[in-house]
């Protein structure tokens, strides 16, 4: 069957009425071909500096799956993958404080290289939880890559070994981050417009 879909201009988007954001107009703050390009300068400065080794990377759900399907496509080193679920986030769009294990990864990391993946930092809450409890486990190293990062906000004790991009503090949805749950799918990444 085939399937006509009238191609969307990114300038008209809006968040779906079903959203409790619904109608708000958003922006593209980095195109798809933004996206793309880094995503592949990232995966190759990890590959050089990962070579002969085999990294397991490890996905924040739910944001980094996209992102991270994306960037283990393009490595040229082996590697496996595994998934950990934290909630820093309610269905609010600032920051609760408070962080949650939600899922646990399934591997053992013990004298592993551990690469954790996130689409976005924001006020470092997660990734320090993170480093901490994989610290835990006695790895040989864990390092951070993340798509965004949100250098302004941020309060961290450690560096982020890969960071795509530097972003302004706006709420920020498509490429795997959300608004109520939707909009992950969206290719580009989005902000909500200032009025
Ligand atoms: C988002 C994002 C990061 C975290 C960053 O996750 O994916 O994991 O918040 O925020 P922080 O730096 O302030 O801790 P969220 O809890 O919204 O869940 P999601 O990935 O399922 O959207």
């Amino acid at each position: 069957m085939e399937c006509d879909v009238a191609p969307v201009d990114p300038q008209e988007l809006t968040v779906p009425v079903s959203s409790q954001f619904g109608g708000q107009a958003l922006e593209v703050l980095l195109t798809q071909e933004q996206i793309q390009q880094r995503v592949a300068e990232l995966a190759e400065e990890i590959s050089h500096r990962y070579q002969g080794k085999c990294p397991i990377f490890i996905g924040v759900l739910n944001g980094s799956f996209i992102f991270m399907a994306d960037l283990v496509r393009k490595l040229d080193i082996d590697f496996e993958v595994d998934f950990i679920k934290i909630s820093s986030y309610g269905s609010e769009t600032a920051s609760t404080g408070t962080v949650r294990l939600l899922k646990d990864i399934s591997a053992n990391i013990t004298d592993r290289e551990v690469i954790i993946v996130e689409d976005i930092v924001d006020t470092g809450l997660t990734v320090k939880f993170l480093r901490n409890r994989m610290l835990e486990a006695g790895p040989t190293s864990v390092a951070f890559v993340t798509l965004l990062l949100k250098n302004e906000i941020a309060i961290l004790d450690f560096s982020i070994d890969y960071v795509g991009f530097n972003i302004p503090d706006r709420f920020v949805v498509g490429y795997g981050l959300d608004v109520d749950q939707k909009l992950r799918g969206l290719g580009s990444l989005y902000a909500f417009k200032e009025s």
